[in-house]
């Protein structure tokens, strides 16, 4: 059935120049936006949304990282969507990513990868509520 994803392209695709070859692989693999924001977490907020990992050995390096520099940040629709848009982007690990998904085209590396995509419905909806108001959802 039709639901919702949520994604980030993160510091390090945006400051490679990927934006719009990424927002194009998703729209092209026919998920729609239906939120879209240019903006910069803080190591406070990236520490919040990241909160689910604080015990986790990365997670100093992962909030320094996701607070490092502008990020976009979008909801996205479609059939099955948390689902096919892990498989669009491809394993974690860049090393590991299928041909042509977006992690293996455009991450460096399994800090610097490219694109956050929400694990299941409940964390898409709550990571969607992080960054986008009822108002700012077409
Ligand atoms: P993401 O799934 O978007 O959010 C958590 C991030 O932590 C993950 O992407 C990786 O970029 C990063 N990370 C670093 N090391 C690991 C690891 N060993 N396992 C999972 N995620 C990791």
């Amino acid at each position: 059935s039709t639901n919702r994803t949520f994604t980030m392209i993160k510091p390090d695709a945006v400051a490679n120049g990927h934006i719009g070859a990424i927002i194009n692989d998703i729209t092209t693999a026919g998920f729609k936006i239906v939120a879209l924001k240019y903006t910069k977490l803080t190591a406070e907020t990236a520490g919040q949304f990241y909160e689910v990992h604080k015990d986790r050995p990365f997670y100093a390096d992962l909030v320094s990282f996701m607070s490092s520099g502008p990020i976009v940040a979008a909801i996205l629709e479609k059939d099955n969507a948390v689902e096919d848009f892990r498989t669009l982007i491809g394993a974690t690990n860049p090393a590991q990513a299928a041909e042509g998904t977006i992690r293996q085209k455009y991450a460096k590396s399994i800090d610097a990868n490219a694109v956050h995509g929400s694990d299941s419905d409940e964390n898409a909806a709550a990571e969607g509520d992080f960054f986008f108001t009822a108002g700012e959802r077409f």
